[in-house]
Order: C-alpha cells, then structure tokens, then sequence
C-alpha cells in the first residue's frame, strides 16, 4: 500500500481579503503536497476558510451585509487567490458548508454524551480579535499584543470542556514525540505552558454569538467558533462527526481513511491552542493525535507588522501581478528560513527576483538552450520518465537525496538552495570553458551536455516550488532538439 500523507493549512478567518501571511501557508503546504505525490504516495491536502464567531459577525455588521453573504465574498476570495497561485488543494472546506455544520453538533454531542463537556460559567476576558479567552498575564498594557485591543469582559453561561482532565496524557505525547511540534523551540514553549500555567477548561459555547452553530442539544448557544473550526480537519475528509464504523486499523470508513494529519501548517499565533485545545478533543473522540504541528515564521513587512492602518499589508494578487504565478511562490518559499520569523519586502523581493531568477535561473536556461540549438546538438538527457505512480525526479542521486532530506525537514529554503547551488556550479562551467569560442561540435558538446543535464535534473525537483516553470524547462531539455524559448523571468 503506498505511503499516505495528509497536509493541513489553518482554515483562515474571512474577516479580511488573503494577504502574503495566509499565502506563505498555502504555498508552502502546497510544496509539500506536491512533493510526496511525486514521490508516489497517496496525498491529501485541505485548505479552506473559517466562517463563524463574533469577529465576522462584527465585520459582516459593519458591513451592513448578513455574514453568510459576506463570508462568501471573502471565502471566494481565497478561492481565487489559490486558484491564481496554483494551488492543488483536494478540498477546500467552508465553516458554513451543511455538512461541515451537522458533523460539528455530531462531534460535540458525542463529547457531551461522554461528559466531557458540562454547562459552566465563564467569567473572564475574551479578545475578538483572536477568538481566543485570555487571562491578565496574557496581556500587556491590558492590551491583546497581537490585536491591540482590549479585551471584553465576558460572564456568561456556557458549555464548558473538560480540557484540564487531559492535561497529563497530552503533556506526556507531547513530551515524548507522540504529537511531534516543530521547530523543537516551539514545543518547549509549549511544555513550559502547560508545566507552568496547566490548562483549564475553556468554554466551547457562547449565548451571544448568534452567527455560530447552535449546540444541538441547547439552541440559546452557538458553539464557539474554535471548537467548530478545528473539526474542518476531519469534516474535509468527509468524516460525518460519528466516529468511525470501521476500525481506523482497517482502513477508517467514514472518511478517515487519511487520518491522522501527517503534518499541520501554521504559525506561531495559533499554535498553543492547536496543541492543547484541538489535541485534547482528538483525545476525547477517541481519534489519533495529529502527528506533526509544523510552525513556520511570522511575515514582517520591512519590519513592522502587516496592518491595513499602515498600508503594507501585501495581497498574493499583487505578487502575481509583478512577478507571474511560479517566481512569487519561489519568493515567498525562499524568503527566510522556513520555521523562523523573516522580514520580506517589495524591495527584497525585487533584488532576489533579478538575482536567482532573471540572471540565475532564466538566464542560464536561455544561453544553453541558444548554444544548444545553434550547434544543433542532440544531447539525450537522462532521468525523467513516469515509473508507476511516482515521478522520476531526475538522474543526481545525490542532489536527490540531499534535497529529499531537506524536505522531510521543512527546510525548503535550503532545498531551494541546494538546487540553486547546482545552477551556480553551471554557470561557472560556462563562464570557465566559454563553449560559444569553441568552432568543434564535438568538444561544445562535451561542455553543454552535462551542464544541460544539471538544469535537467534542477527542473524536475523544482516542480513542486514552480510547477509550471519547471514543466517547461523538462519539456525544453528533454526534446530531442533543445530549442531555444521565451525568456522565463523578464527583467524587473
Ligand atoms: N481561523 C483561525 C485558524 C483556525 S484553524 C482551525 C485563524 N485564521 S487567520 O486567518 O488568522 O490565519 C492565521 C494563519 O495565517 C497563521 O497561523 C499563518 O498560518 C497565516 N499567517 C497570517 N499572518 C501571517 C504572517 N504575517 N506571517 C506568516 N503567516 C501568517 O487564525
């Protein structure tokens, strides 16, 4: 049976058009996706968007528009942008979908039936803007540090989780590699957490929230708009909310024939609440824990913080725009090390853009495929066949090995630099032998085949950084007459 590999991105808020944040995720989900199905294993990637709770209903009000009508705007909007970009997501799954809706009260009463969820009372703070209840040492200057806002003061009646009874089992999976986190940084902040502070319940249901799902056993409350959403990681696979008929050791009906997650994507202002509060309900549906949280950086923009207020916020349409679909996935996945935070910028991307790709890449491309057709050479490539399900990536074991490895890390960056390496070590080749001085066919030959063959063998791994780019240059180098073609990357 081939390998599965299940890829997650956050379901994102529809409070806001996508930004490049919301595209860093994607993209790079994307580039894992697409990897493991060349390497022939049976894939599944969700994205999609996260619809309810009281920050959309604001928005929505303010708006003056009802929310289901403005959550579809803006989710269409996500649609586009990944269309746009590229992306090969197998579902893209809205909060408000029927059927998302129906498992969510499935799986809810399913806890409640256990007594893991019991009517409560939450007195305490709550920001809107990450949906999130907070405590006083969460705060700085009684500010929320990520929204600066205050946070409400809430009292109300609510269905309550029974978060604090799996604080040792989780502690001790997290502990032990069982729920791996990644960078290992992140988990120890996150052991800290829970060492030091210990996790309280938390409230799932809230009486004055009406945009929301109704608790199907108490229709005055709407369950709270996390509790809802991180379900989307089982309903996108199908799962009806009723645990699986079939043990999961059998292949899982009811949809769970990709659980668990292999790796989950997100970044650093979501990460303590999937690590606890999604975990625990995993605990409590009696389902196997996500195996990996993956945390990648936070996007500085010229090193202040997005904000509409401050008009840097960059939209993935913007990016497109200026540099085509392949040379802004490749800007963004090389733009800081995968997993720490990084400072992008128009200017940045600008610079990187002319250095690897119009004078690195394209440049390289261009002047062997001109040499090669003006000497009409045939050069017979190796590598790049279809063998059963998986792709054949080229014929550099060790280059495949070396970028294997950094891919199996979430180190794209340093994939993207092992492949650039190679085109380095090509041009000097040129630059070395100058094959356009040389009149004998025979000795061009020598020079351009094996540097043709490194481009060959660049192409094919680039494939899930660039898809089309790399599409075309496999087609270009393995024809039996190399041609010449359009320039990849144009100036900027
Ligand atoms: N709806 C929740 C997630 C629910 S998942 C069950 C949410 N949505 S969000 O729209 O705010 O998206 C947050 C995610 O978007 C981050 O975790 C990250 O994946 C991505 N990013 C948003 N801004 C970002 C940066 N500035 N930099 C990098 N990624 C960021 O939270």
């Amino acid at each position: 049976m081939p390998k599965k590999f299940y890829i997650t991105t956050p379901v994102y808020y529809v409070n806001d058009v996508p930004h490049i944040g919301h595209t860093y995720t994607t993209v790079a989900a994307d580039v894992l996706a697409r990897w493991h199905r060349a390497l022939g294993e049976e894939t599944f990637f969700l994205t999609g968007t996260d619809e309810h709770g009281a920050k959309i209903e604001t928005k929505a009000r303010e708006m003056k528009i009802a929310p289901r009508k403005y959550a579809d705007e803006i989710s269409t909007k996500f649609k586009q942008a990944w269309r746009e970009l590229n992306i090969s997501h197998d579902n893209f799954l809205r909060t408000t979908d029927p059927a998302h809706v129906k498992a969510v009260q499935n799986a809810l009463q399913q806890m409640y039936d256990k007594g893991d969820i019991y009517l409560g009372k939450y007195e305490g703070l709550y920001c809107r803007g990450c949906e999130q209840y907070k405590s006083e040492r969460d705060l700085a200057d009684g500010l929320c540090p990520d929204h600066l806002l205050a946070p409400e003061k809430m009292s109300e009646e609510c269905y309550t989780f029974r978060l604090s009874k799996y604080q040792d089992k989780l502690l001790k999976l997290i502990k032990n590699n069982k729920l791996k986190i990644l960078p290992v940084n992140r988990k120890n902040e996150i052991v800290n957490f829970i060492e030091d502070q210990g996790l309280e319940d938390v409230s799932f249901s809230r009486k004055n929230v009406g945009w929301g799902i109704p608790i199907p056993w108490d229709k005055a409350h709407t369950i709270y708009v996390w509790a809802d959403a991180f379900l989307n990681y089982l309903t996108g696979l199908g799962w009806d909310g009723t645990n699986a008929p079939t043990p999961l050791s059998k292949g899982g009906a009811g949809g769970l024939k990709f659980w668990p997650p292999t790796a989950q994507l997100m970044s650093k202002d979501i990460l303590r609440v999937h690590a606890t509060i999604w975990q625990a309900m995993l605990l409590s549906l009696g389902l196997p824990l996500s195996r990996t949280l993956f945390v990648h950086g936070y996007f500085l923009v010229d090193g202040q913080k997005m904000s509409k207020s401050l008009g840097n916020v960059i939209a993935p349409d913007e990016l497109v725009k200026k540099y085509g679909v392949d040379a802004s996935r490749y800007l963004l996945m090389s733009a800081t090390v995968f997993g720490r935070d990084g400072d992008i910028g128009w200017k940045k991307f600008d610079e990187k853009y002319n250095a690897d790709l119009a004078n690195g890449l394209g440049n390289l491309v261009s002047r062997v495929a001109n040499l090669v057709e003006k000497n009409k050479l045939e050069l017979k490539l190796s590598g790049f066949a279809r063998s059963g399900v998986a792709r054949k990536i080229g014929s550099d074991k060790k280059l495949i090995k070396a970028y294997r490895e950094s891919m199996e890390n979430f180190k794209f960056d340093q994939a993207l630099k092992l492949l650039w390496q190679k085109l380095r070590d090509s041009d000097e080749i040129l630059s070395d032998k100058k094959p356009w001085k040389l009149e004998d066919k025979k000795a061009v030959k020598k020079i351009l085949a094996p540097v043709a063959q490194n481009i060959l063998n660049a192409a094919g791994l680039l494939e899930p950084f660039m898809p089309e780019v790399s599409q075309k240059i496999i087609n270009q180098f393995s024809a039996k007459q190399i041609a010449k073609g359009e320039p990849l990357f144009p100036r900027i």
